[in-house]
């Protein structure tokens, strides 16, 4: 994990391996942000000038190494576009921010130590900084024998921050605690699906919850099979490996409020007998996505010490086409007592967070949340950045829309049309696991209602966009798992236990 500390020396005299600067555009013009006076002085005022002979634009996204002239102790400068600069004495966005650290840090991979002297103004942005250069210093490389070369920026100082006071350090402190709990989803879903199966998943959970102090209950198929979970067993009956439900919870004795988070955790989703074809399955070792937001949001609250009780279920199974798999027409029998038809196996997802919805309901929580990479239909209306948020209670589902506006997560409110019920009409069963294929993520989000508790306050996010990054990396996003939705999840959690919502 990167270290990082707040320090008060100046940027020319820090012993470090790497300088980064902000470079922004105010009007036509280059300007070095704030932060980092003293690294243009040691460039006689002209950094801005030399940068831009570099050809640098000041553009987000943007990086530019340059050699440091006498003067500064690193040997260094990195420049990060910040785009246009704000109003005089107002901070930069915390997005564009957190964005400009994570390219600095992902640019300085292989580097042991960078001081950044971005501007900071405020603990807000001491946070933002923070949690954009240590989850941009991110590489998974456990699966690499020659993992030196994408070795991740080794230590953050952040200056112009104010180690001794109290904002700042508990900003430093929380964003650290956030962004290793995301790193440490991400590994969970890179992790290969021959080797994350539900047990070892379960296996995690419990190694995490002896570390943190949290309660952690596995359920193997055994315990399933005598409790009745019918929608967790059928999706996991067809794999070698068996399903499990886990239940991590993190308690605090002045909590007013439990707020449940209910996450899909398919280890590998090859759609089962309702096959995905070549070209649809290579990435769907991220379908546990869900599962691993919630494991990693239950165990940021416990290191954050939130007044608030936060219950994480895992619903794990592998979905896997083989003789003794669910054959679509198959009928199960629901925890719930419901029985659900299964037309098409590769809508499984629906049915093992049914189950956990169940489950979670019982304890009756103050609010359920369910994350799953649920459906392609939501990719198809948001993209791949973009998750979509369902609710049973509109103001909940504003809420949580503003707060992923706040954390820097880009989501969308989508409906719960009740005409769209109907689809799923079984002659055979109580319900089919499918219906229109037109609005189907709505539909999905349709399905899941149908087990929540009478009474409790739900939302539903689909992230089957954002989960998983095929493309380059920018900012702070990495190739593969991001991590998504744990900064919502846990601002949710804050704002809970603030008795904001
Ligand atoms: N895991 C998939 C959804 C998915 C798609 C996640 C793309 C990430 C990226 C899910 O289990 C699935 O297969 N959904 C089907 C449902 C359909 C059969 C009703 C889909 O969206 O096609
Ligand atoms: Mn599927
Ligand atoms: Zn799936």
């Amino acid at each position: 994990m990167t270290a990082l500390t707040l320090s008060t020396a100046g940027a020319a005299t820090l012993r470090a391996d790497a300088l980064v600067v902000g470079l922004a555009k105010s009007g036509k013009a280059l300007v070095v942000a704030p932060g980092a006076e003293a690294v243009d002085k040691a460039f006689d005022g002209r950094l801005a000038a030399v940068l831009e002979t570099l050809g640098a634009s000041g553009a987000e996204g943007e990086a530019t190494k340059l050699p440091s002239p006498a003067g500064l102790k690193a040997p260094v400068v990195l420049a990060v576009g910040l785009g246009a600069a704000p109003e005089d004495g107002e901070s930069f966005d915390a997005e564009t921010l957190r964005r400009a650290a994570g390219t600095a840090a992902r640019t300085l991979t292989g580097t042991k130590k960078a001081a950044f002297a971005l501007p900071i103004l405020a603990a807000e942005d001491a946070a933002a900084v923070a949690e954009g250069a240590l989850l941009g210093a991110y590489a998974y490389t456990a699966y690499q024998e020659n993992a030196d070369a994408k070795k991740p920026l080794a230590e953050v100082a952040l200056l112009g921050a104010k180690p001794r006071d109290k904002a700042y350090k508990a900003a430093a402190e929380r964003a650290q605690a956030v962004a290793e709990e995301i790193n440490r989803a991400r590994d969970l879903i890179n992790q290969p699906p021959n080797d994350l199966t539900p047990a070892a998943f379960a296996a995690a959970a419990q190694a995490a919850g002896k570390e943190h102090g949290l309660k952690v209950q596995v359920l193997d198929e055994k315990a399933l099979t005598k409790g009745g979970f019918g929608g967790i067993l059928g999706v996991g009956v067809g794999s070698v490996n068996p399903p499990r439900l886990v239940r991590i919870a993190y308690t605090h004795p002045k909590a007013e409020k439990t707020l449940a988070l209910v996450g899909k955790g398919i280890t590998y989703d090859s759609g089962g007998i309702s096959l995905k074809p070549a070209g649809h399955n290579e990435t769907m070792k991220c379908d546990m996505s869900g599962a691993a937001a919630v494991f990693s949001s239950v165990v940021a609250a416990a290191r954050l010490g939130l007044e608030v009780n936060v219950t994480g279920w895992l619903a794990l199974a592998e979905n896997m086409p083989s003789g003794s798999a669910t054959r679509p027409g198959d009928v199960l029998r629901m925890y719930s007592g419901k029985t659900v038809e299964v037309l098409n196996t590769d809508a499984e997802g629906r049915l093992v967070l049914a189950d956990a919805l169940t489950k979670a309901s019982e304890e009756h929580p103050d609010a359920i949340v369910d994350v799953a990479t649920l459906t392609g239909a939501m990719v198809l209306a948001l993209g791949n950045r973009t998750f979509g948020i369902m609710a049973n209670d509109d103001d909940y589902r504003t809420a949580i829309h503003e707060i992923a506006d706040e954390v820097g997560e880009q989501s969308w409110p989508m409906p719960l049309p009740a005409d769209l019920r109907k689809g799923m009409d079984s002659p055979t069963a109580d319900i089919a696991n499918m219906g229109e294929r037109m609005g189907g993520g709505l539909v999905a989000g349709l399905f899941l209602q149908e087990f929540v508790g009478e009474g409790i306050t739900w939302a539903h996010l689909d992230i089957a966009g954002p989960a998983f990054h095929e493309g380059a990396p920018y900012g702070y996003t990495p190739k593969g798992g991001t991590g998504s939705s744990v900064r919502t999840l846990v601002k949710l959690a804050e704002r809970t236990a603030a008795g904001e919502l």
